[in-house]
């Protein structure tokens, strides 16, 4: 079935919406905090990890907005199914995070609509520019996730086992989407573009880790 430039339009904004708006978007997965009882948390360990969680939301929003932005302009048909399946998986790990979020007694970042749309931007345009960069974005984004829930299981509070459970599957789904990517042809960015990303993420953690 062809697709109208309106129809598209359409399936955009309710993807967006599924991302932005809390509690509407459904995991396949059942989550892996569910393997693990609440902890009890002091005040301080409890904001703590909010903070971490929240942060890891909000990168999953960006996620969803990178592939959704890279599904307008890109070509992709090779791969189009392993980047659809991986999108898949990043719903089931936005909601896993909303949902800790909502048991620590917080909320996803205010912030999220923006780096909903700037992430939607830089997905879009590299799909414009070629398919290897397209797949080059994914490849760096999952590696910069990496390395955040690399410290973020290091970080967060020792009986947080609910949250730590998350990010561990998340880890091992990420792997797999950037090694998809490059095996699928995206370019590995050199390390200067890798330190450029490296600060604009920074941006974003310093921000929603407090709103
Ligand atoms: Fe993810
Ligand atoms: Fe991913």
């Amino acid at each position: 079935m062809l697709l109208t430039k309106l129809d598209k339009a359409v399936i955009q904004f309710d993807r967006a919406l599924q991302t932005l708006v809390p509690k509407v978007a459904k995991a396949a997965r059942p989550s892996p905090a569910l393997q693990h009882p609440e902890a009890l948390l002091e005040p301080t360990e409890q904001r703590h990890a909010i903070g971490l969680m929240r942060i890891n939301h909000t990168g999953e929003v960006c996620a969803q907005a990178l592939y959704a932005g890279q599904a307008t302009t890109a070509k992709l048909e090779m791969v189009r199914a392993e980047m659809e399946h991986a999108a898949d998986e990043e719903v089931d790990h936005l909601v896993w995070c909303e949902e800790r979020l909502y048991e620590l007694g917080s909320r996803p970042s205010v912030l999220n609509p923006l780096f909903y749309g700037a992430s939607f931007c830089i997905g879009a345009g590299a799909g414009m520019i070629s398919d290897k960069l397209s797949l080059g974005f994914v490849a760096a984004t999952e590696d910069q996730v990496c390395l955040h829930l690399d410290k973020h299981m290091a970080a967060l509070p020792e009986q947080d086992q609910r949250s730590r459970a998350i990010l561990e599957q998340m880890h091992i789904d990420e792997a797999k989407h950037k090694q998809m990517a490059l095996d699928s042809g995206g370019y590995e960015f050199p390390q200067p573009v890798m330190r450029v990303m490296t600060l604009v993420s920074k941006v974003m953690t310093h921000s929603t880790y407090r709103i």
